[in-house]
């Protein structure tokens, strides 16, 4: 089985590793970097629960190699909060119910950043639209929505 040396950032620290190269990153961030606030819904790309931005954009790490993350720059949910005070857009989740059980919420906040990142006043169909690949079995997505569009208000 092939092992490859990577190099990356993760939430702004400088990382090596040694990775198979059937490891998803879903898998690694997980299982090798213990960052299990990235989640695991379905590992086929459906759910978005694994969301994470590798050089900015948002993709499922389910459906991504470890390998390919060479050289690139990744955050996950744990790279949100900063000095131990959650960012705006986590806290207008807290602030409107935007979570309930938590199992979408990471996927959803980081795909939900990735929009204000290049966006920062959407619409609600700019909303709905970056949200599109992410399910929640708890929310009805309204409170999602709103928590977004409260972010966007406030700068976040
Ligand atoms: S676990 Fe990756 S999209 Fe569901
Ligand atoms: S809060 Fe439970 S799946 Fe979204």
């Amino acid at each position: 089985m092939a092992a490859h040396t990577i190099t990356f950032t993760v939430n702004g620290a400088p990382e090596t590793a040694l990775v198979h190269s059937h490891t998803t990153l879903l898998a690694f961030l997980r299982e090798q970097l213990g960052l299990t606030g990235t989640k695991n819904g379905c590992s086929t790309g459906e759910c978005g629960a694994c969301t994470v931005l590798l050089n900015g954009e948002p993709v499922n790490a389910c459906l991504v190699l470890a390998v390919e993350i060479d050289g690139a720059e990744l955050v996950t949910v744990e790279g949100l909060a900063h000095d131990g005070q959650l960012e705006p857009l986590q806290q207008a989740f807290i602030d409107h119910t935007g979570t309930q059980c938590g199992f979408c919420t990471p996927g959803i906040l980081i795909a939900a950043r990735a929009l204000l990142n290049r966006n920062p006043d959407p619409t609600e169909a700019e909303i709905k639209d970056a949200l599109r690949g992410n399910l929640c079995r708890c929310t009805g997505y309204m409170r999602i929505i709103d928590a977004v569009k409260d972010a966007a208000r406030t700068g976040g």
